[in-house]
């Protein structure tokens, strides 16, 4: 009988595919199958995430009750950004964890499976030439990273801690893996990395300089390849060039994440980074002009230190203007080894509640007048997942989450539909082409 892995995964794209990567991994060179069953596994993995304070405190209590419930003699490994910012502590808070693993040494896993106690968390590993293993939970898309690390200093954020400085993965492998998918039946790509547009601006070894642009032009002329999605675009990088690129390449999905963090030119140079409130909307406006059919979703935190009652309203009045398609929203969490961590100008913790609650209110009137205007529109929609009641749902291009009754046939398959209902995370349609 082979050995069961359960994994669980917490955070961003890119825990997802380390996580895709791991599976792999164990799979080939340990013989691991995964299971959904914690009781059943001999191989126990939690790949953390760092970023705000809460999914840590829950790590340690979650870890408890693994090691309760786990098999007689399974091992458990933490991954990932915790991992890698709380290393050993890991193994002193909980003893019975067997290994730690950062999330730039992912592909070290069946090495530290075979050594008890064994703590990999360098940051300056380089995995950038090191092509990610080829298991991939859906076989309709594919998430391909493009550049590890993050070179920002932004003042809030822990993740060039966990995951190092930044370095692009060669263009040239990039474009072999889109092309393999592509030939295994994948028509929608989904490139990685913490600041995509800033591709290119370092590689580890000799290779063809290519920036962000450039690689998706190489990318759509991939045949077969139908959509490149990425996330997470930097609004500082949105030259030009590359928003006509977006706008005017039609494999380029119409849905671009801008994270704004604050609407206040002070708080964004708290928070050092590196654009005002002016650019930002100039920015907007641009892509817009080039690409009127866009959808843009944004991150926010509220409550950053110093952020003053006209700071927020600064936030607010970005919001009113540019009608984001979908907000994550934060309320500011310190984190350890970042800037921000020692400021003083703290945010009273309910005045950070009642401004977040106030944005989402905000948010939530500004999507249901956005959904009202999509009924009885058309989409062109890839159809990825199956769900409950003989549903069936996909994205559009423009990354709206469209449901229709319907069944696996229509898996991997691009329809038109014409939306007949609208709800706040999916509308309903049925197919007309
Ligand atoms: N507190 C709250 N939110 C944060 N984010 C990153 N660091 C913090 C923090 N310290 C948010 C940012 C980022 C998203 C992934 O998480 O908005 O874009
Ligand atoms: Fe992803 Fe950042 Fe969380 Fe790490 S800390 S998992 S990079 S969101």
């Amino acid at each position: 009988m082979s050995k069961k892995l359960f994994i669980e995964t917490l955070g961003c794209a890119m825990n997802s595919r380390d996580s895709e990567h791991m599976i792999a991994e164990l799979h080939e060179k340990e013989g691991y199958e995964t299971t959904t069953e914690l009781e059943h596994a001999d191989l126990i993995l939690i790949n953390t995430c760092s970023v705000r304070e809460k999914p840590v405190h829950k790590l340690f209590s979650e870890l408890g009750g693994f090691n309760k419930r786990k098999k007689e003699g399974a091992k458990i490994g933490v991954c990932g950004c915790t991992a890698s910012h709380l290393g050993e502590e890991i193994i002193k808070r909980a003893p019975y964890v067997n290994f730690v693993l950062g999330a730039r040494n992912v592909s070290k896993i069946s090495e530290v499976l075979h050594k008890d106690k064994a703590v990999e968390i360098d940051i300056n590993y380089d995995e950038s030439e090191f092509a990610f293993k080829d298991f991939r939970s859906s076989p309709y898309k594919a998430y391909i990273n493009i550049s590890i690390g993050c070179d920002k200093s932004c003042t809030f954020c822990i993740v060039p801690k966990t995951r190092g400085e930044e370095i692009s993965i060669p263009a040239d492998l990039i474009l072999k893996e889109t092309k393999k998918v592509v030939n295994e039946g994948v028509k929608e790509i989904f490139l990685l990395g913490q600041n995509v547009n800033n591709y290119g601006r370092r590689f580890s070894g000799e290779h063809e300089k290519v920036n962000f642009t450039q690689l998706l032009q190489k990318l759509s002329a991939v045949d077969g390849l139908e959509r490149i999605r990425f996330t997470s675009p930097h609004p500082f990088h949105m030259d030009d060039a590359f928003i006509e690129e977006f706008a005017h390449n039609p494999k380029i999905c119409k849905s671009m994440h801008m994270p704004l963090q604050s609407g206040s030119t002070k708080v964004l140079r708290d928070m050092k980074r590196g654009y005002t409130k002016e650019w930002f909307l100039n920015r907007v406006k641009k892509l817009r002009q080039e690409c009127p059919e866009v959808s843009i979703s944004t991150d926010i935190i509220v409550a950053f230190p110093g952020e003053s009652e006209a700071d927020f309203e600064d936030t607010i009045d970005v919001v009113k203007q540019v009608q984001f398609d979908q907000i994550f929203s934060f309320k500011y969490s310190p984190r350890p080894q970042t800037e921000a961590e020692h400021f003083t100008n703290v945010v009273d913790s309910e005045v950070g509640s009642e401004r977040l609650s106030y944005l989402q209110e905000l948010q939530n009137s500004i999507l249901d007048e956005l959904h009202q205007k999509c009924l009885g529109k058309t989409y062109r929609v890839y159809f990825e997942s199956l769900i409950k009641d003989n549903f069936i749902s996909g994205r559009s291009d423009n990354n709206i989450v469209i449901k229709v009754k319907g069944s696996e046939e229509l898996l991997g398959q691009f329809r038109d539909v014409k939306i007949t209902e609208i709800g706040r995370t999916m509308l309903t349609g049925e197919i007309v082409a």
